[in-house]
């Protein structure tokens, strides 16, 4: 087949040995990939999308009207390798009838497993800590009864109740629930965009599912999120819409003995806020998955300056079981749409 009878696809990664074969397979397809270990060079993507048809991106691709343009009118499919879509200008996909493809679900677990994590990290102090050991001074801290205390996950007999709270109620917030009930978490406030309808008997179902009483799972303004729980999950998408949610305000209304987790996108919290809220004590401690204008963070940023700050690289999804399922369905979205058929993961837009 002349290269000029086939379908163009470019990819924004090599997806590997697993992966890269779906394609390969494909003789009727002409697959143009960035092959480096490094970030997709945005000069290099706009260049070689010109006549794609599909685009098989990463959440640091920024896909926008510039790259859209670039790649001509006949694109018709993204598909982002992620669940978020905060880097896509969902609009101008719309006004050009570009299909998106994104990978909800097969990252769910793995995501609720490291908001879990950071909630433990944050709570006991695991970057001090580990901090104290790694640069050899653990000699000097002998142990003590209340050295390196914090605020326990778990519920106790004699500190018996636990109140989750969540800014975005989606597929990872459930999951992220589900792993807190055996810590005897029993109350779960919740925020959610307020022009949505209520969801009553969906969280009804969700109590029953958990074993949670009835009516222990509850949709509440911002304010009560921030006041009554012991852990706030931040888990909404970005974009403007959430954009410095979690502020200044709402980081005062939080106790003392709380925890933030952000494993959705940096942009919901206000970092300075998050930074002044640490240093200055109106909250325990922050896990971070995810921080505004990374991956640009460095040692001097504000908030890896906070010793009670523990901050990942945005490696939620990072399972090798789960990079591999997302990975395979952003293919699965491309191909389909190239077969003319459904998406399996298509986002409506
Ligand atoms: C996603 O899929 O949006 C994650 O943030 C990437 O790990």
């Amino acid at each position: 087949m002349s290269s000029s009878s086939r379908v163009k696809v470019v990819l924004a990664c090599d997806l590997g040995p697993e992966i890269m074969p779906l394609l390969y397979e494909r003789k009727d397809l002409e697959l143009v990939v960035w092959a480096k270990d490094t970030a997709c060079d945005r000069d290099w993507l706009l260049k070689n999308a010109v006549g794609a048809t599909a685009l098989i991106v990463l959440v640091n691709n920024k896909v926008d009207s510039e790259l859209l343009d670039a790649a001509g009118p006949q694109l018709r499919v993204v598909s982002t390798m992620s669940v978020g879509y905060e880097h896509c200008n969902l609009p101008e996909l719309a006004k050009r009838q570009i299909k998106l493809g994104y990978t909800p679900d097969v990252l769910t677990d793995a995501v609720a497993d490291i908001s879990i994590m950071l909630a433990l990290m944050a709570g006991r102090n695991a970057r001090e800590t580990m901090t104290v050991v790694n640069e050899g001074k653990w000699p000097s801290y002998n142990w003590a009864p209340f050295l390196f205390c914090g605020p326990q996950l778990s519920a106790t007999p004699s500190h018996p109740k636990r109140t989750a709270g969540f800014v975005g109620f989606g597929r990872i917030a459930h999951a992220t629930l589900a792993r807190l009930v055996p810590f005897g978490f029993t109350q779960c406030l919740y925020f959610s965009n307020p022009s949505s309808p209520l969801k009553p008997s969906r969280d009804a179902s969700l109590c029953e599912s958990l074993r949670l009483a009835p009516g222990a799972i509850r949709r509440v303004d911002l304010a009560m999120v921030a006041e009554e729980s012991d852990v706030v999950f931040v888990l909404t998408p970005g974009g403007k819409e959430t954009n410095s949610l979690v502020d200044e305000a709402f980081l005062r209304k939080m106790k003392k003995t709380s925890v933030l987790v952000n494993t959705s996108r940096g942009s919901v919290v206000d970092s300075d806020a998050l930074a002044k809220a640490l240093h200055e004590g109106w909250i325990w401690g922050a896990g971070l998955d995810v921080v505004a204008g990374e991956p640009k963070i460095t040692a001097e940023h504000p908030l890896v300056r906070e010793p009670r700050c523990a901050i990942l690289p945005h490696i939620g999804s990072a399972t090798l079981e789960t990079r591999i399922d997302m990975a395979t369905l952003a293919v699965k979205n491309a191909l389909a749409v190239i077969d003319a058929e459904e998406m399996p993961a298509g986002l409506d837009l």
